[in-house]
């Protein structure tokens, strides 16, 4: 097989290779790698949306509406059935859903069962592989359908951009049952068959259990109700999950500026301590230290802290710590926090920071395996130290500061574990 050749063919529109290429990814035989590497040259920014719910929901038919709207909108289309419980084998091809026939002579829209268990990696591996070669073929779109019960369902679930769970009025055991793992992921709910009636009770227990969610995101999952039968709300939910992939794409771009900057303060730290990423004569390692929190010096927490709760971080401590004359709410951010300080006092450290600089970062703080070891460390070694012996600040943790004259003008706390 010529990998590079078979991705030049399905990207030509040649209809038989994608079906040869989505084959060869989705069995996992000798040289799919291969091909699959080059088909991820070409995935460019296609578009996942999953969407999932117990049997008769009527998923099949909400799918066959939106890939509908969406050739409408001129979009190409891929739509991958995934069904465990489906009488079709891995080879099924186009066409194999009757109910898709109004579709199937749209070249536009590429359709796949998947029904195989046991794939080389798991299922949502063979999904993921299968997903990579639809969009390869210039689809902008690909519809993920699967039966939402199963581990192996969450995590296709998670595959996608954007998870859409299908759920029918009168289902309310059933959105108990779900709640172990499908609603977490869900971003947005829909309420299909919704002229059954019953669906304000349906909508209902989703809010009730929404709130159990913790989500990394600033979006709220919406829902939307649709009659899938007649076409009714699917505009609707569409252009949702348009604005919902704007949302998700913007807040983990923010998260990943927010890791790169700890990163680069990190490094910047560690070389500062003299700690490189590998052992150093101290005999400790960077991997064993940690950004602890970043200190910002604000003016006043209840107005600095909606910013960052916009962000989706929550307050998760808050104290005055008297001898600092300063008032702490640490929020948290990933495996590290940001911490907001607040002079209770004028003529304190942060009063007078704040004074003279304004509102802004004032120190970072890593955590170290050995307080005591560090201070003694440092302090041998001549570096200059803010504290004469190490103390105990917000939330009972051991602390000193050293002098940003020693770490490439920083102000560096450095926090003992526990
Ligand atoms: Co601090």
């Amino acid at each position: 097989m010529d990998a590079r050749r078979m991705v030049e063919r399905l990207r030509a529109g040649d209809a038989r290779a994608l079906a040869r290429a989505v084959s060869l990814v989705e069995d996992g035989v000798e040289g799919a790698g291969e091909l699959l590497a080059e088909c991820r040259k070409f995935t460019g920014n296609a578009l996942r949306v999953g969407v999932t719910g117990s049997p008769g929901a009527g998923k099949s038919t909400l799918v066959d509406q939106m890939a509908r709207w969406l050739r409408d909108q001129g979009k190409r289309v891929g739509v991958v059935a995934v069904d465990p419980t489906s009488p079709y084998t891995g080879g099924a091809l186009l066409g194999d859903r009757i109910r898709m026939q109004s579709l199937a002579t749209d070249e536009d829209v590429y359709v796949r069962s998947m029904a195989s268990r046991g794939a080389m990696g798991g299922l949502a591996h063979a999904v993921g592989g299968v997903c990579d070669v639809i969009a390869a073929s210039g689809r902008e779109i690909v519809l993920i359908e699967t039966v939402g019960v199963g581990q192996d369902e969450v995590e296709v679930a998670q595959l996608a951009n954007v998870t859409v769970l299908v759920l029918v009025p009168g289902m309310g055991d059933e959105v108990q049952a779900l709640k172990a793992g499908v609603m977490e992921v869900a971003d947005i709910f829909v309420v299909n068959k919704s002229d059954c009636g019953g669906a304000e009770q349906v909508e209902a227990e989703i809010v009730a259990m929404q709130g159990l969610a913790e989500r990394q995101d600033s979006w709220v999952a919406p829902v939307v109700r649709t009659v899938a039968t007649t076409g009714e709300g699917i505009a609707g939910l569409m252009e949702t999950v348009q604005r919902c992939a704007e949302v998700k794409r913007a807040s983990a771009a923010d998260r990943r500026s927010l890791r790169q900057a700890q990163d680069r303060l990190f490094d910047s730290a560690s070389a500062a301590l003299g700690v490189a990423q590998d052992e150093t004569s101290f005999g400790i390692t960077g991997a064993q230290l940690r950004l602890d929190h970043l200190g910002v010096a604000v003016k006043s927490i209840a107005g600095a802290r909606d910013f960052y709760e916009m962000l989706g971080m929550k307050v998760s401590h808050e104290e005055t710590v008297k001898h600092e004359q300063v008032r702490v709410a640490m929020l948290a951010m990933g495996e590290s926090r940001l911490e907001l300080l607040e002079p209770t006092h004028g003529d304190s450290v942060i009063g007078r920071f704040l004074a003279k600089r304004g509102e802004g970062l004032h120190h970072i703080a890593l955590k170290v395996e050995d307080v005591d070891a560090t201070f003694a460390r440092l302090k041998e070694n001549g570096v200059r130290l803010v504290n004469d012996e190490v103390r105990v600040g917000a939330g009972g943790h051991r602390y000193f500061f050293v002098h940003p004259a020693s770490t490439g003008g920083v102000l560096m706390e450095i926090v003992g574990k526990g």
